[in-house]
């Protein structure tokens, strides 16, 4: 079992990364807690052992069961049970339910503490690390939560066993970002010790900025033209993919503005590769629609803000010109 420490002053919390490490969680839940209320999804495997009394409370699966009304229905069972502020949230699923355990623990008594046990990839390496929390609304997504750090993760890289195909592939294109972040070689470890050092690079930047001031931003990688892509919508991609086709363009964009070598954009196009993941535009985009989207972005703050390679590593580099852009895009065949 691999301990990696989120380090958060006295916010501060352990992950625990391998096999079977979701039979810890009576050790790491707050010993006030008399009950736990156990959120989960129908088809998540949840074979926990608990110790005290709890619950489990299912929600629905997919991004429309991401909202406030979940959220309300979890309160009040949580209140209908009589769960108290000393009791403990155990958000057992992939980053939604992460998201909204996390949530309904941050809102319900005004914050009780919360335990993730973490099912997906993407949630393992990304989502139920670092303490974003919340939910979508009909204007767009994640527009509504909080910040909450769990009291402890556990990563049972044992219940990967039934994950479908294309889960792992959304994870593998988070896992990707993060070979871009350090320098470290992570195809080089074993997948427990890969995920736990996903978790020890993304505790490190959450830590040195936990409510994206600055830093945090970094962990966007990829991201600006993977959220235009999920918004045109039209494209058949989950969001991991459309993370891995936007690594590989923000290296041409890096590359188009003599940031980096054309052989650091092919160490890109490697990674991605590596998992089995496409680096190709979807057939039929549309390079000014976009550019629209990309511009709207909400991570955009000043004109077009992209994270980019560089000299000096991965940074936040704003005001990058359409015709970079495009430049980039005609290297992806646009
Ligand atoms: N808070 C953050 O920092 C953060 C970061 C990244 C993503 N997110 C959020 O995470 C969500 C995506 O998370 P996700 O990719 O885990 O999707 P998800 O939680 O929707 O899970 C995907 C599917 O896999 C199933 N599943 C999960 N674990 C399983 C297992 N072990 N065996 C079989 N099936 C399993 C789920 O039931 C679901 O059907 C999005 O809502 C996104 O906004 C949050
Ligand atoms: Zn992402």
């Amino acid at each position: 079992v691999i301990r990696v420490t989120v380090p958060l002053g006295e916010r501060s919390y352990d992950v625990l990364v391998g096999p079977g490490v979701r039979a810890r969680l009576a050790e790491v839940v707050p010993a006030s807690a008399r009950r736990l209320a156990l959120v989960t999804q129908p088809g998540i495997p949840c074979d926990l052992d608990v110790g005290v009394e709890h619950r489990v409370f299912q929600i629905g699966t997919g991004e429309e069961h991401k909202t406030l009304p979940t959220v309300e229905a979890l309160c009040r069972a949580f209140a209908d049970w009589g769960l108290t502020r000393n009791d403990c949230v155990v958000g057992v699923g992939g980053g939604l339910v992460t998201d909204v355990a996390g949530f309904a623990a941050a809102v319900y008594h005004r914050g009780v503490p919360v335990v993730h046990v973490a099912t997906s990839l993407l949630a393992m390496v990304d989502a139920a690390i670092g303490g974003k929390t919340g939910v979508n609304l009909p204007e767009g997504k994640n527009l509504v939560g909080a910040y909450w750090q769990p009291s402890a993760v556990l990563c049972d890289t044992e219940l990967l066993a039934t994950l479908p195909a294309r889960e792992w592939a959304c994870g593998h294109g988070e896992m990707a970002k993060y070979h871009f972040l350090t320098g470290d070689d992570l195809l080089a470890l074993p997948l427990d010790e890969r995920i736990a050092r996903c978790v020890a690079i993304k505790a490190e930047v959450v830590a040195g900025d936990e409510r994206e001031a600055g830093r945090r931003a970094l962990l966007n990688y990829g991201h600006t033209l993977a959220h235009a892509l999920e918004i045109a919508a039209r494209f058949d991609l989950r969001h991991g993919e459309a993370v891995a086709v936007g690594l590989v363009y923000a290296a041409e964009v890096a590359a188009a503005m003599e940031r980096i070598s054309p052989s650091r954009v092919d160490a890109h196009r490697a990674v991605v590769a590596s998992y089995g993941l496409s680096a190709e535009l979807p057939a039929g985009v549309d390079v000014d629609e976009l550019v629209a989207l990309m511009a709207r972005d909400k991570k955009a703050l000043d004109g077009l803000t992209f994270v980019l390679d560089g000299p000096r590593g991965i940074e936040v580099v704003s005001g990058v010109e359409r015709r970079v852009l495009d430049q980039a895009f005609a290297r992806m065949g646009a």
